[in-house]
């Protein structure tokens, strides 16, 4: 289905320790563990193992430290068929994120940043190649990265698709005018200062992203909610599909790399955000974050 199509991501790649717990200690307090493991993560490693197991050709750009977490991440690309070779070594550790999960599959996540501070923006831009149809960022390295990256990528007509993870401030008017751009809630409220709960907070917040970015769809994920999708005139929300949830962690990542796969696909923006629906809802329904990314034949 997505086979012809040629993507690239400029993002983190992140080695995960995932510890389990009924719930989450209070400051101070000690609490049992119910199961702990590491697995393959980062924004951009997420999303770029999402568009190669929906068939994409993939490449990632980013950064790795030359130690056992950066080789292991390196090998779990190579084994998806990532197109690895803008993935440079730098001096320090690989990143690292440390995420709590508690009983009801919803994290908390820190995040060490390691090599992926280091990606160099004119580095990583050279990998923006003329063939490519897309582009995925995040905000889970330099904003300077990002917007060389996502500027380039415009200027050479690439459809470009912004996830706005983790939430932090950003400059969205340094990167005017790509395809779509899509936080969470959390990351709604850091770039606007309005929390998307009601429908007249979801526009509100969607008319200030898109007069910052200038991006042709903002598509806000909305957690159980679904996803709303603005185009300058009209909001529509598009209701999430159900799932037994079981870790919330890379459900975003998952959403984005099939809602920009469908829309480069078809060109329709709604069926572009079911699909990422669709994707979201298998990804929550298992453990960890690369490895819960669904294929082709589960959304189809
Ligand atoms: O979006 C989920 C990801 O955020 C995790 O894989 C973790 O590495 C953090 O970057």
């Amino acid at each position: 289905m997505y086979s012809k199509i040629k993507a690239a991501v400029v993002g983190s790649i992140n080695m995960d320790i995932i510890l389990g717990m009924q719930r989450v200690p209070e400051v101070g307090e000690n609490v049992l563990g119910t199961e702990y493991s590491y697995s393959c993560g980062g924004k951009g490693a997420n999303q770029a193992s999402a568009l190669a197991k929906l068939g994409a050709g993939t490449r990632m750009i980013g950064k790795v430290a030359d130690d056992t977490n950066g080789r292991k991440l390196i090998e779990n690309l190579e084994s998806n068929g990532i197109d690895r070779s803008g993935v440079s070594t730098a001096g320090t550790q690989t990143g690292m994120a440390a995420i709590i999960l508690d009983g009801d599959g919803r994290n908390r996540i820190v995040v060490y940043e390691g090599a992926n501070a280091e990606i160099d923006p004119d580095e990583a831009a050279e990998f923006i190649t003329d063939e490519l149809d897309l582009l995925l960022v995040q905000f889970e390295t330099a904003e300077e990265v990002v917007t060389r990256c996502v500027n380039r990528a415009i200027s050479k007509g690439i459809i470009t698709v912004i996830d706005c993870g983790p939430a932090k401030q950003f400059a969205l008017e340094n990167m005017q005018g790509a395809t779509i751009i899509s936080p969470n809630e959390s990351e709604t409220l850091a770039l606007t200062g309005i929390s998307p709960d009601s429908e007249e907070d979801v526009l509100k917040a969607s008319q200030i992203i898109k007069e910052r970015s200038k991006a042709e769809y903002v598509v806000l994920k909305l957690g159980e909610r679904g996803c709303s999708i603005f185009d300058g005139n009209d909001l529509r929300i598009m209701p999430a599909y159900p799932a037994d949830v079981v870790d919330t962690t890379a459900a975003g990542d998952c959403f984005t790399a099939a809602m920009a796969l469908e829309y480069k696909r078809s060109g329709d923006i709604y069926k572009a955000c079911d699909m990422g629906n669709k994707a979201g809802s298998i990804a929550v329904s298992r453990m960890a974050a690369a490895a819960s990314m669904p294929g082709v034949e589960d959304l189809i």
